[in-house]
């Protein structure tokens, strides 16, 4: 004791050097490798964020292209995947399915797991972010009884994936741009977000020198609990349930709810730990909401209106002004992507999707670091000073 720094949840202890993302939560910033994610969101599609999260550098044209190639020639999982899903019931949780799966490519991949030689680092993060979608778009065919689509790769990363979604062998997904735009978007925002719960999941898995791919499943497993990457589906629900008992005329009493801290009610889809005066995720995806509404005719979607009339009525009480409580990109994520015709027990499997990059880009960070060392949090220990082991006889 006195030893050591005791910091439960970390709230003020960094545990690397990274020079992959950079949040001001007071300014409400966040920067991929410099670049502010409102410029990222407008001018970059998926694949060319991937390459700057994993390169430090924007692609030109003729990088784009290449790195477009690769990642397509890499989107066909193993055939043999199909017998692993296969196992699962139909109605498990597709984070049930992802953290298996995944976890699983390792064992087809094991000729090129060592983690000391930079071409297998590169090929397994290009696999990773190749076969993510593929692997998604698996788990949602088998839960509702459809053939799996194979990818197309004469389509973009994003097309890609709505195609391996909602085709069937009775018909063909037609590509909408304004839908395929807006997936991309959820995708570029979710990309990376510094040393978040499953992110640091997958770099302390990966500091025992763990291969790729099960250190992404870790972060999967992390990724999916309702604090983190499970909010989107718990602030749809959350919507969901207050239009069922009445909609925006009962927004006054959910919010008595959620400020009476023994209800255990918390407004899902607000707060954050490093966002303390708004998060800029949350302001695109709002627009990005309105965009997709308006293109499929939905301009009186009565969950985004409840969205926003919950919005404007936290963001004017005491409770949460006092608290720093603002939306965050959960808020909206899940309007969205119900609008897009993604179920939502898959919305934490979208959000997968889009931190792998992430992840691998932070695990090829650590793993290059010299410093680099096992990660070994230390503890203060209060429990029993030493004692017999008494015999049975004796025990209470
Ligand atoms: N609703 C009601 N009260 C809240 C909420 C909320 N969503 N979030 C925080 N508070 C209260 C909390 O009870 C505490 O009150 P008090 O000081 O009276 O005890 C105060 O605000 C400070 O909160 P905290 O729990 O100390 O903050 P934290 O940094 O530990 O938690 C959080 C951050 C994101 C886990 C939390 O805000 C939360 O549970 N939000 C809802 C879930 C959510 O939307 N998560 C998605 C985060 S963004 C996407 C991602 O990164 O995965």
């Amino acid at each position: 004791t006195g030893k050591f720094t005791y910091d439960p949840g970390f709230m003020s202890t960094a545990a690397c050097n990274s020079s992959i993302t950079y949040i001001d939560g007071d300014k409400g910033e966040l920067l991929y490798r410099g670049y502010p994610i409102e410029q990222l969101a407008v001018n970059c599609d998926f694949l060319e964020t991937c390459y700057l999260l994993l390169n430090g550098e924007l692609p030109n044209q003729a990088q784009k292209d290449e790195f477009v190639a690769t990642v397509t020639k890499h989107t066909m999982v193993h055939e043999q995947m199909q017998f692993f899903f296969r196992g699962f019931r139909r109605d498990a949780h597709p984070m049930a399915v992802l953290v298996g799966t995944v976890g699983a490519l390792s064992s087809f991949y094991h000729d090129s797991l060592d983690i000391s030689d930079k071409h297998h680092r590169d090929v397994s993060a290009i696999r990773l972010i190749a076969k993510l979608p593929t692997l998604v778009a698996m788990a949602y065919k088998y839960s509702i009884g459809q053939p799996f689509v194979y990818p197309r790769n004469d389509l973009s990363y994003s097309a890609n994936f709505m195609r391996m979604m909602f085709s069937n062998p009775c018909e063909d997904y037609k590509v909408n741009d304004v839908l395929v735009r807006a997936l991309d978007r959820i995708l570029i925002l979710h990309a990376d977000h510094e040393q978040n719960a499953s992110t640091s999941t997958v770099r302390l898995a990966g500091s025992s020198g763990a291969n790729p791919f099960a250190c992404i499943a870790a972060g999967i497993a992390c990724l999916w609990g309702p604090a983190h990457g499970g909010a989107n589906e718990a602030a749809l629900q959350m919507l969901e349930d207050i239009q069922k008992q009445g909609g925006v005329e009962r927004i006054g009493e959910f919010i008595a709810k959620v400020k009476d801290k023994n209800s255990g009610v918390k407004l899902m889809g607000f707060g954050h730990r490093v966002y303390k005066n708004y998060d800029p995720r949350a302001k695109l995806m709002r627009e990005t909401c309105y965009e997709v509404l308006n293109e499929l005719g939905l301009h009186d979607d009565p969950l985004f209106k409840l969205a926003m009339a919950l919005e404007k009525i936290a963001l004017e009480d005491e409770y949460f002004v006092s608290r720093k409580l603002y939306p965050n990109v959960d808020f909206y994520s899940g309007i969205v992507q119900r609008a897009l015709g993604i179920p939502v027990s898959l919305f934490t499997g979208i959000f997968a999707m889009a931190r792998t990059v992430g992840w691998i880009a932070q695990w090829n960070e650590m793993i290059s670091d010299p410093e680099q060392k096992i990660g070994r949090p230390r503890q203060l220990f209060v429990g029993s000073p030493t004692r017999e082991v008494p015999p049975m006889s004796k025990r209470g």
